[in-house]
């Protein structure tokens, strides 16, 4: 039971290329959308990304990452897709099914 979003931009200041991270927790335990039964996938057809008007704070937007078929389930890479998965650690087993799965869960909430 883990509905939390822990949303991680990673962008490089100044000349040395030092990375600053900016972490945007999203806890809907008390209010949300539906956006929150949104599944993994290791092949997702939806990508989430950090969308700011005019406010500091950003909102997760969803946005479709090709054509969708009606009905089909709407689904995003919990760790973004370039994150690589440590079997090793205490994931949680992947259901995604698709012909790339890892099998593992991503650890999208390591702060
Ligand atoms: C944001 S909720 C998604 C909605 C949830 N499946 C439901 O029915 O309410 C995230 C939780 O769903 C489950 N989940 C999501 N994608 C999964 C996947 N590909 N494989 C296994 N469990 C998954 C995990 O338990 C995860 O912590």
């Amino acid at each position: 039971m883990n509905y939390v979003l822990v949303l991680n931009e990673y962008t490089k200041t100044g000349d040395c290329l030092e990375e600053k991270r900016q972490v945007t927790i999203v806890d809907p335990s008390r209010r949300g959308n539906i956006g929150r039964y949104i599944n993994h996938s290791c092949e997702p057809n939806c990508h989430i990304a950090a969308v700011r008007i005019d406010c500091p704070i950003p909102k997760i937007c969803i946005f479709a990452a090709r054509n969708i078929h009606a009905l089909e389930e709407l689904c995003f890479h919990y760790g973004g897709e370039d994150q690589q998965v440590d079997p090793a650690s205490d994931s949680k087993t992947c259901l995604c099914t698709a012909d790339s799965c890892s099998g593992f869960m991503p650890n999208s909430a390591i702060i």
